[in-house]
């Protein structure tokens, strides 16, 4: 299944990348700009320490979407709706997983503070971006740090809360993001749950601050997984 990251030059999605390549997943990465993609491709050979990674390429996000069978979106909030226009048109008949969390910065310092949106959450809000094509959105990776994402030779320490409408669709997407060591995702239910597991980042954030960390995770319990 070919994997397109879109927004995939920042930290959280380098990281899904590299998770992905290491599953020995096709994966492309995408920008607003081609020549940044190749760069991080680049970049992503050297932290892997290969000469040639055959699974791996970069373009633009246009040209990702376009490509890509499976869509990752891994943008800050203040450029959802932008990204998702620009590749409205190839989304057709895909499964879109979306990663954005509702934060916006906090004067001296990262994105911790909750923004609350109409739709009830950044997925549903996804959603109603590209409402009118035949996309299927699915919430996951919101509680799964850059930092766990990206120290890649260890095993990720945390559940992956996954919600979503379509259940076939949610499946896929599970099956693939359990290809990551460690990784356990938990069926959250219906998309709207997504107004839940999004609100749980920020409090991630001020645990890993207080206690000085920057695994913070969490892991659900008590449960039988099929
Ligand atoms: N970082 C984490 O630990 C973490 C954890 C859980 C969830 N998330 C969520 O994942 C998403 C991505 O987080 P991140 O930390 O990877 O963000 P980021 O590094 O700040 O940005 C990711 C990419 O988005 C594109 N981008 C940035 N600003 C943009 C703008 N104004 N307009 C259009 N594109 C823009 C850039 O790609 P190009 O310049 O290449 O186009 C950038 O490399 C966010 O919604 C975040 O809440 C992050």
């Amino acid at each position: 299944m070919k994997i397109s990251v879109l927004g995939g030059t920042g930290d959280q999605g380098l990281g899904i990348v590299i998770r992905f390549i290491q599953a020995g997943e096709n994966v492309i990465i995408g920008s607003r700009k081609a020549e940044k993609a190749q760069a991080a491709v680049e970049k992503v050979k050297e932290l892997l320490e290969k000469d040639d990674i055959p699974n791996l390429s970069g373009m633009s996000n246009e040209d990702a979407a376009d490509k890509g069978e499976i869509l990752i979106l891994t943008v800050p909030l203040a450029a959802q709706m932008g990204t998702l226009k620009s590749v409205k048109e190839y989304v057709n008949g895909k499964i879109l997983i979306d990663a954005t969390v509702p934060l916006d910065t906090v004067i001296g310092g990262g994105p911790a503070r909750y923004v609350d949106l109409w739709q009830g959450s950044a997925a549903e809000r996804t959603a109603e971006i590209l409402d009118g094509e035949d996309v299927k959105v699915i919430s996951a990776f919101n509680n799964i740090s850059n930092s766990h994402l990206m120290n890649f030779n260890e095993e990720i320490d945390c559940d992956c809360l996954v919600s979503g409408d379509d259940l076939e669709s949610k499946k896929i997407a599970m099956d693939l993001i359990n290809k990551i060591p460690g990784i356990k995702c938990i069926d959250c239910g219906a998309l709207e749950k997504a107004r839940i597991v999004e609100k749980i980042t920020p409090l991630l954030i001020g645990l890993n601050i207080k206690y000085r960390s920057h695994y913070g995770g969490i892991r659900i319990t008590g449960l039988k997984l099929d």
